[in-house]
């Protein structure tokens, strides 16, 4: 069996990232190909539970490692009891975020050393990375425009701008590091065009690893 192909899709609040998931979801399928949709921090029953911890807003402050090491602790769960079991049954994994935005959020965003991030990712990972990153990238004020119109901010939506550029900065800095996997996407592009390149893009996974 074919191993599948993991792609995350990654980018700062509200930049339509699980419409684009939804969408490229769906060519996916139109070309035979069984998706699995999924998503961090969650992923499964206890890497879900492990999000209500790390988004409830609360008055305590939370510590910046006590936040890695629950995003960690999701992801292990996540990784090694569905993401790998899936990827060796031959289905393509869709992940809405994954260790990109650790480095984004906790790295850039928090200020924790990014080789300390590094440490954590080879442990729980070992030698896997996504094979493809979709990062939709858009100004920080368009996204956090739209993330407010969702209604009541979780503990991460309620920080600053600045945190939100510092976030899209780390992302921009990744992404022109390893052009082969990143692929940037203008997310404040028309939603149609938006839509098209994704699918595109994707159209051109499913061809290349043919
Ligand atoms: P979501 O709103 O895209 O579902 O993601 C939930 C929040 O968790 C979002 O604000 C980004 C944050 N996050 C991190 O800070 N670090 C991580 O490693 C992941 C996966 C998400």
């Amino acid at each position: 069996m074919k191993r599948g192909q993991f792609i995350t899709f990654e980018g700062t609040e509200g930049v339509g990232k699980s419409t684009q998931l939804t969408n490229a979801a769906k060519v996916l399928r139109s070309e035979g190909i069984d998706v699995v949709v999924t998503r961090e921090p969650g992923g499964t029953p206890m890497a879900e539970a492990i999000r209500e911890l790390l988004l409830a807003p609360r008055d305590e402050p939370v510590h910046e490692l006590t936040e890695l090491l629950l995003m960690f602790a999701a992801r292990a769960q996540h990784l090694h009891t569905r993401i790998l079991p899936a990827l060796e049954a031959g289905q393509w994994v869709l992940c809405d975020r994954f260790t990109d935005a650790t480095f984004a959020y906790q790295g850039g965003g928090r200020g924790v050393p990014m080789e300390r991030i590094a440490l954590l990712e080879n442990l729980v990972q070992g030698d896997i990375r996504p094979d493809h990153v979709i990062l939709l990238d858009a100004p920080v004020e368009t996204g956090m425009a739209r993330a407010r119109h969702r209604g009541e901010l979780d503990r991460f939506e309620q920080e600053a701008v600045s945190f939100f550029q510092r976030i899209r900065d780390t992302y921009l800095e990744r992404a022109g590091k390893a052009p082969d996997r990143y692929h940037r996407i203008d997310a404040s592009a028309p939603l149609a065009e938006v839509s098209e390149q994704v699918a595109s893009l994707v159209r051109s996974l499913v061809a290349a690893s043919r």
